[in-house]
């Protein structure tokens, strides 16, 4: 009897399997506009499941938020309408739907945010002038991040409400909950992480100041959702895109203990073994997971180079109660009945991940059909 295959409760939210659809930015929103389309419908109906827990690609919470482009927004009522075609083909399916909220944060370039500059925490010339960081993906290309400018301490107020009224329309657009992307080098982990975090405000210095954004940011989701269909996501010694910390488990130790509070659907944690979308560290054990178990009282969704076989076993041994995959999901819309019958997996192609229109997107097959 596999537990990956076994129901479980988060937060208000029952399922009837534990392999999840982890965020995934593919660029196909409809632009100008960040508008989910037809396209996008069918590449989610293609994998939803029953019982099954799909997070959507990160969207972003206002159009200053934005640093991607074709990536969806939430700040719409065409995003909105966009997204309740799409939340209501995975409910037909007898499946649920998050939506991952996104502020790039510094990764912004100013092509996709119509004008506006990107903010961070604090500033480091060198995140934009070494281009081995990040590239922005842009009208024009991929380039290098703009310019960023620090959050004022008067601003944040806002970015917090952005996340609220994001919420809100997430709520609108039949979400079953929200996930805070709280990982990867974007705003929320800029201000968490002291590499980039070099405040002397109330958001900065120390531990407890650095985590206070995601946690007003974590009280104003659940203020539209209620905590038990709220969630966070966070990659402790997530070094990708820029990052770094002096003491990452006395960080995230808080910040998990922190959440303890909010009665969450789930927290969310990439293993260090991956960075961004690449693996790093083949060989190495679930160890976030693992050691947040300790900490954080809720259900725990692990994510970074799962197969089958060790997502079976991290379940099975208790360390997280959900495994969230991406790239198979890529390439496999079946992938929860392929990994129940133990079928072979299709291999994803790389090179069209963040291309647009369905080629690469829509066109992998399910098992023993053709696309
Ligand atoms: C094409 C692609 C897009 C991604 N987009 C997001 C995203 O929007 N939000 C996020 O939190 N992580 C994103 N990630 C990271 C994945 O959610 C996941 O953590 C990573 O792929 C490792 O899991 P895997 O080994 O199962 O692929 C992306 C990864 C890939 C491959």
């Amino acid at each position: 009897m596999s537990k990956l295959f076994s129901p479980v409760q988060i937060g208000a939210v029952a399922l009837g399997h534990r392999v999840v659809m982890a965020p995934l930015t593919r660029s196909r929103a409809v632009q100008p506009g960040g508008v989910p389309g037809a396209l996008m419908r069918t590449y989610y109906d293609q994998r939803a499941s029953e019982g099954g827990l799909i997070i959507g690609e990160a969207t972003s919470i206002s159009p200053s938020a934005r640093g991607w482009y074709g990536a969806p927004g939430l700040y719409s009522d065409a995003q909105v309408d966009g997204w309740k075609a799409i939340t209501d083909t995975v409910h037909a399916k007898g499946g649920k739907m998050f939506a991952q909220l996104w502020h790039t944060g510094r990764s912004s370039h100013v092509d996709v945010t119509e004008g506006a500059q990107p903010v961070s925490a604090s500033v480091d010339p060198t995140y934009w002038q070494d281009t081995t960081f990040y590239a922005a993906s842009t009208p024009n290309g991929w380039l290098a991040p703009s310019p960023h400018r620090a959050l004022e301490t008067g601003e944040i107020a806002g970015i917090v409400a952005d996340y609220r009224h994001a919420s809100e329309r997430a709520k609108a657009a039949g979400f079953d909950g929200v996930e805070l992307h709280g990982a990867n080098g974007y705003l929320i982990d800029e201000f968490l992480q002291d590499g980039s975090n070099k405040r002397t405000d109330a958001y900065g210095g120390s531990i407890e100041n650095r985590a206070r954004l995601l946690l007003e940011v974590v009280g104003a989701m659940a203020s539209v959702f209620g905590g038990d269909r709220t969630a966070v996501r966070i990659g402790p010694n997530g070094r990708w895109n820029g990052m770094g910390d002096s003491n990452p488990r006395a960080l995230f130790d808080h910040v998990a203990r922190e959440l303890n509070g909010f009665g969450l659907a789930y927290l969310h944690i990439i293993e260090p073994r991956v960075r961004g979308n690449v693996v790093v560290g083949d060989d190495q054990a679930p160890v976030a997971a693992e050691h947040l178990r300790t900490v954080f009282k809720g259900r725990i969704m692990a994510a970074g180079g799962f197969e089958p076989e060790t997502a079976e076993a991290i379940v099975e041994k208790g360390d997280a109660d959900l495994v969230a995959f991406g790239r198979h999901f890529v390439s496999n819309p079946d992938l929860p009945d392929r990994i129940r019958k133990g079928l072979p997996l299709s291999p994803y192609d790389r090179d069209t991940f963040y291309t647009f229109g369905a080629p690469g997107y829509t066109d992998y097959a399910r098992y023993g059909a053709t696309a």
